[in-house]
């Protein structure tokens, strides 16, 4: 699987620099199986790393100029090893940078370097692209710089580029999952005390990813008022109930049906998400563990809804989509996945029946939406790493 854009980034890198690389790491893109908008509320999240992602070639190099070289634009970039900017010019460099000047903490002395990466994840498509792009540069630098901090503090420093240069309020879902992903694994992730526990995904049953081609940018303030609503639940929930309310986290299902009432609307309805999301994910970690798929996929469809009407973060395309899947025989959940307003859909499917699945999701897709969708058997995949 590695073998084409392993190739063509060591050409580019030859080309450019005329040297070879000292290190080669490919760091994945992921996939949300459950627990949406949950990581940012301190709850639960069913999440995969994937074969697809961002491979990033690397050399230190004398001076204190670093080069960066996105493969796919054929476009180069540099900046000060020891004072990286923000440069408005480059924007595809943003994350490498923001990671490079996260980092400078974490080494004894600033590192220059020339890099190439490229990447087979989609743009826009929902899997976490620029997540891939800021864990590949930090497994880089860190390998040729020698440090080794830990993945929450690598994580951390990749939200703060997302936060900064996307200026996306995100959680640490993304940046954990391409770090932390297990082949053949689920893994299910609290984002209260961070531990990431992998969870087999039986081999009977397979995620199939559905691109609904409706890029969606959570760079247009729709994610930011989610997260700002979900701060104004927690600190309403806060007054009214009589123990501790730090996040969504710490309401259950019960105490929302309780006191709903006393909260504005719109802000209810994004509590009742949440909530209901981080009751779903623990529900499904167990029908994972005693091989209750039928339920988890159901927990799945459950999911869509509450954000259909609920969070209000679907789209009309994935309502179609996870419509379509839920008429087809061996589909046995669907929800979107991610940030949501457009992006992709996770389908939860039998193994065996993959190859008819994909035929008449296809066929119905094509009269339905009226174009194809690009339709990809996801194989969980290990987290970021040196090839
Ligand atoms: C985006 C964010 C994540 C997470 C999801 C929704 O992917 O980057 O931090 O909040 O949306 O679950």
């Amino acid at each position: 699987m590695h073998d084409q854009p392993l190739q063509k980034l060591a050409q580019h890198y030859r080309k450019a620099f005329q040297a070879e690389p000292a290190v080669t790491v490919f760091a994945p893109g992921r996939v949300e199986v459950l627990g949406n908008h949950t990581d940012y509320n301190e709850g639960f999240v069913l999440s995969a790393a994937i074969d697809s992602g961002i491979y990033f070639a690397i050399a230190p190099i004398p001076g204190n100029t670093c080069r960066l070289r996105a493969a796919d634009l054929d476009a180069e970039t540099s900046f000060p090893a020891d004072n990286p900017e923000v440069i408005t010019d480059a924007p595809w460099a943003a994350y490498s940078m923001g990671v490079h000047e996260g980092l400078l903490a974490h080494m004894p002395q600033p590192i220059a370097w020339q890099a190439v990466f490229c990447g087979t994840v989609p743009r826009g498509s929902g899997l976490s692209s620029s997540a891939a792009i800021s864990m590949a540069t930090a497994r880089a630098i860190c390998t040729i710089a020698d440090i080794n901090p830990d993945p929450l503090d690598i994580a951390k420093i990749g939200q703060m580029a997302e936060h900064r240069f996307a200026g996306v309020r995100c959680g640490l879902l993304d940046q954990l999952s391409s770090l932390c992903g297990k082949a053949g694994h689920l893994l299910e992730i609290d984002f209260r005390t961070f531990d990431v526990t992998p969870r087999p995904l039986d081999a009977n049953t397979s995620l199939l990813l559905v691109n609904s081609g409706t890029t969606h940018t959570l760079g247009d303030g729709v994610y930011n008022e989610r997260r700002s609503d979900c701060e104004a639940a927690t600190e309403a929930f806060a007054s009214i109930l009589s123990h501790p309310v730090k996040a969504l986290r710490d309401v259950s299902m019960q105490e929302w049906i309780d006191h709903h009432a006393q909260l504005p609307e719109r802000i209810a309805k994004r509590a009742a998400h949440v909530i209901g999301e981080n009751a779903r994910v623990q529900d499904a970690a167990n029908a994972l563990q005693q091989g209750d798929i039928p339920h988890f996929g159901f927990l799945m469809f459950e999911s869509h809804h509450s954000s259909m009407v609920n969070f209000e973060n679907s789209c009309t395309e994935l309502d179609q989509i996870v419509q379509i899947a839920r008429q087809t025989e061996g589909v046995l959940g669907a929800r979107l996945s991610g940030g949501g307003f457009g992006g992709s859909a996770i389908l939860l499917i039998q193994t065996e029946s993959a190859e008819r699945i994909c035929a008449s999701l296809d066929a119905a897709f094509q009269n339905n939406l009226g174009h194809a969708c690009l339709l990809q058997v996801i194989h969980p995949a290990d987290g970021a790493h040196v090839i």
